[in-house]
């Protein structure tokens, strides 16, 4: 049930998750080379300022409207020569969360080599059919639908027009695109879910924000410079003013710490990417992302879920084609008929049940075993608060147990609504577990960083294995922080 969520939150932070510069800021920056294009003049930097504390109006900080990240020493980006195995990726990088730039990992590819010419994608015949969707530039995307033009069409206008292609990769393109080696790994690549080719002309400037799933982006023309902010250890100082869409509101170019004081606090891992590189971008880990020259990039999807990283880990990887490619994977994106709602999943499941009446306990035993929440640590009593919301707004003839009865003869609206308290609840629970599995992983990092952990897997497979998420005696009581109160 309430798969729904997890989707919701998806499909809005791809599509809104990106704004566009309009093409003349992009002239302009080529031309001039100048720094007025949100790049961090390097400065020489005190960290942490001297004669100004966070008891202070926050708009004395340095670095009060200025670009994301300006005036904070710059914390880097792992680099490696192209992709190590998927057991090393998941022991070091999926696992502990910590993104790391494959340089050059697909110089070897057929779109590395052939993307980089408008002519190789027009000879396709598919390119003068299929139509593929295109977002026109709009601050809010929501309001927009985008429009759909065929790829030829595209090619025609990109350079010239504000527009840019977002979309699954067509089928006809998926041969050229390698499955990125760190991921060839069978337990993984049974939890991709979506591959998405982003193709613009240069000047996408992204809004700060994050996503849902783990994510292997591969650059095969233009370059990026992306900055990030760790998750697991500043989840509560970002804020994401808009949840609906993981993003944030604020102006990347100018960033202001009145509306944002906790940004004063966190730390930026930069890092830039050229054609032929690749980079992981963990799960929720906030980012900001511009793209210089003509750009197409493409990247793979897939679930997050450290229990499963971890028992891959011990599964073991089995033995794909190391120059396996898109095209030989089934990679099924989320639906997104809006119609699919948790509720409807519910109506089938106690259909399912038939005659029965379910209990408020296997009402939770059932969420329990939802599929989107394996991944939690630890059920705490804010779980079953949240169980219980769900509970009393199905039960609406209030006599304690959910049957069919509960659900007949609701309206629209009325479905709308107990849609909408499922959602919330479900999220609440899954916010716990974000926060358990974050706080887990910060346990371990501090565990191995001080030298009484021999191994960070190790570790957190005994952790998992006890339900705990922090270290010795005294457990604090988890899933409490940051989020708002149920
Ligand atoms: C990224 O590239 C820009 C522009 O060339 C440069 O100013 C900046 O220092 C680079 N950043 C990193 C992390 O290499």
């Amino acid at each position: 049930m309430a798969r729904r969520v997890k989707r919701v939150f998806f499909t809005l932070a791809f599509f809104l998750g990106v704004s566009l510069t309009s093409s003349d800021d992009i002239k302009e920056t080529e031309a001039t080379g100048k720094e007025d294009d949100g790049r961090v003049e390097q400065e020489a930097l005190t960290w942490p300022p001297i004669g100004v504390t966070l008891e202070d109006d926050p708009s004395l900080w340095p670095g009060h409207l200025k670009p994301i990240g300006a005036n904070v020493p710059n914390k880097e980006v792992k680099v490696l020569n192209g992709f190590p195995p998927p057991e090393v990726f998941l022991r070091d990088y999926a696992i502990p969360s910590v993104p790391v730039l494959f340089k050059a990992a697909v110089t070897d590819s057929v779109a590395f080599k052939t993307w980089n010419s408008d002519e190789y994608f027009r000879q396709f015949p598919e390119a003068g059919t299929q139509k593929h969707l295109i977002e026109t530039r709009k601050k809010e995307i929501r309001t927009q639908p985008p429009t759909d033009m065929t790829l030829r069409q595209f090619l025609d206008r990109y350079s010239k027009e504000d527009i840019y292609m977002v979309e699954g990769v067509p089928k006809f393109l998926r041969k050229d695109v390698p499955m990125p080696k760190s991921l060839l790994c069978e337990p993984l690549t049974r939890m991709l879910v979506d591959t998405v080719m982003w193709f613009s002309s240069g000047g996408t400037k992204s809004v700060l924000h994050n996503d849902d799933v783990d994510n292997i982006n591969c650059l095969y023309d233009g370059k990026k410079e992306l900055v990030f902010i760790s998750y697991q250890r500043y989840r509560n100082k970002v804020t994401l003013d808009h949840p609906e869409g993981s993003y944030s509101s604020m102006d990347v170019d100018a960033v202001d710490f009145t509306k944002f004081p906790g940004m004063r606090e966190v730390e930026y891992h930069r890092v830039n990417m050229s054609a032929g590189d690749c980079l992981y971008i963990p799960y929720r880990w906030f980012h900001q992302v511009n793209s210089y020259g003509r750009n197409i990039a493409v990247n793979v999807w897939w679930e997050h879920n450290l229990r499963q990283y971890v028992e891959a880990l011990s599964e073991g990887c089995g033995d794909l084609a190391e120059d396996s490619t898109l095209n030989d994977f089934q990679i099924e994106p989320p639906s997104d008929s809006s119609e699919q709602g948790p509720l409807m999943e519910l109506h089938s499941a106690l259909n399912a049940i038939k005659d029965k009446a379910v209990t408020l306990e296997e009402f939770e035993a059932i969420v329990k075993k939802d599929k989107l929440l394996t991944e939690l640590i630890t059920w705490t009593p804010k779980c079953s608060y949240a169980v219980k919301e769900m509970f009393e707004a199905i039960d609406r003839n209030k006599d304690s147990v959910l049957s069919q009865e509960d659900l007949e003869g609701l309206t629209d609206e009325m479905e709308e609504e107990l849609d909408e308290v499922l959602m919330e609840n479900m999220d609440d629970i899954m916010n716990i577990k974000n926060d358990q599995v974050a706080q887990l992983r910060e346990a371990v990092a501090a565990e191995v960083a001080k030298g009484q952990a021999e191994s960070y897997v190790e570790l957190v497979k005994k952790l998992l294995d006890e339900g705990r998420t922090t270290i010795g005696d005294s457990d604090e009581v988890i899933g409490e922080h940051g989020h708002q109160e149920l």
